[in-house]
């Protein structure tokens, strides 16, 4: 539920009673009165990481503390850390000179679910819901409203501790820039980045030897980092999961350029692309983790093939956690620096169960409920999928 602090001019007793009954009813359902000050709040990073969550924990600690007089706390390891009651405090001093830097001061982790914890029990592993024992801990600490900062995963997770009556804000991030409810998440652009400099360097091996490059990225379900790099990097094919791909149309656009005279190609294989009539490569299965596939493998398949149709040297890179790591970029930064900012706003504010979004140029909030409802994909017939077949680029359709 989304509310604001209410008007608290009372003016007489009665009118102080009927706020105060109102306010014990609103915090039973959100969590906490909604004039109680915001003295003290948490902060987690879920998930997988990303460049940027360190912009968004600087921001957070920062504008609590010097626009607010806010105190802060930071939860280790994502759920993990609520779970085991890892907490510590964050002062500004903490989160100084860590804007540039990649991963997360505070750790993640995308396996730890406070709904469905693992333990063993007589040698065998049973899983028990310990939300209500993550909310303790979260108020032991005077937690009055914890701020999320995951994908869709680690959002919905937030989402039903909300509904348990913890004050909670999303903050969303990834690397897939998946999410539908905001324009785009901080890390996006740092992979992007990583993924258009790798094709620039496939380029150059790829002329001097003659050879087909493959390139495998990132992305889970959505094609958005091959489609983008693939477009900034000038690939020849572009495979995405939005566009299921026949191999024998990629082999006959890319034999086409190579007889006519441009003796390489570069094609560049999101991790969920698939063949038509066919199904996504998996690569891993990972136990306890609220999204358990792992995707991956597609590139050398692709290769593969591209091999033997055209009986040209090819050669697979698979980019991997590359895409994650190291610094992120100026744009990821400010991305994460305003929502971090935006989130503490929406929080002194009063409010709750919402996630902060950009939307064109404006940082706003939007409902949790609906900001992790949707999955955002590329659209085939979209404007960046047809700039790119103008270039004669092929989707292997
Ligand atoms: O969601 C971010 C992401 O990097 C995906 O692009 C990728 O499929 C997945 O996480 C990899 O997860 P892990 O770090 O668990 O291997």
């Amino acid at each position: 539920m989304r509310f604001r602090i209410a008007d608290n001019a009372v003016r007489s007793e009665a009118d102080y009673v009927i706020i105060l009954s109102a306010a014990a009813d609103m915090s039973r359902r959100d969590g906490g009165p909604m004039t109680e000050k915001l003295k003290r709040i948490g902060i987690l990073t879920g998930g997988g990481d990303c460049p940027g969550l360190n912009a968004v924990i600087r921001a957070v600690v920062k504008t609590a503390a010097y626009d607010h007089g806010i105190d802060v706390i930071g939860i280790e390891n994502g759920f993990e850390g609520l779970i085991r009651d890892r907490c510590r405090p964050l002062s500004p001093g903490d989160v100084s000179g860590i804007l540039a830097r990649g991963g997360t001061i505070l750790g993640t982790s995308n396996k730890d679910n406070p709904f469905r914890v693992p333990i063993r029990e007589n040698g065998e592993v049973v899983y028990r819901d310990l939300s209500d024992e993550a909310i303790r801990i979260a108020k032991r600490h005077g937690i009055q409203l914890l701020i999320t900062v995951g994908g869709d995963g680690s959002l919905s997770i937030a989402r039903d501790l909300g509904k348990l009556g913890l004050r909670v804000i999303g903050v969303p991030k990834t690397i897939d820039n998946d999410l539908d409810a905001t324009d785009v998440t901080f890390g996006f652009d740092s992979a992007l980045a990583v993924a258009t400099e790798a094709i620039d360097r496939l380029h150059t091996t790829a002329q001097s030897h003659q050879r087909i490059m493959v390139i495998e990225v990132m992305g889970r379900y959505a094609g958005w980092i091959a489609l983008q790099a693939g477009l900034a990097g000038g690939a020849d094919a572009i495979l995405i999961p939005e566009i299921p791909f026949h191999i024998e149309k990629v082999a006959e656009a890319i034999g086409e350029r190579i007889y006519s005279g441009r003796s390489f190609a570069i094609v560049v294989v999101a991790e969920g692309a698939a063949p038509a009539g066919g199904s996504m490569s998996v690569r891993d299965m990972i136990a306890d983790s609220p999204d358990p596939i792992r995707l991956g493998g597609i590139g050398n398949l692709v290769a593969r093939d591209l091999e033997k149709l055209l009986d040209r040297e090819t050669r697979t890179t698979v980019l991997g956690h590359v895409q994650r790591g190291g610094i992120p970029t100026p744009t990821d930064r400010m991305l994460g620096t305003r929502f971090g900012a935006h989130a503490v706003k929406a929080a002194v504010a009063g409010e709750t169960e919402v996630m902060v979004r950009l939307r064109g140029q404006v940082v706003e909030t939007v409902p949790l409920a609906e900001a992790v409802a949707k999955l955002r994909r590329v659209d085939p017939e979209g404007e960046l999928v047809c700039t790119a077949r103008s270039l004669h680029t092929t989707f292997g359709i």
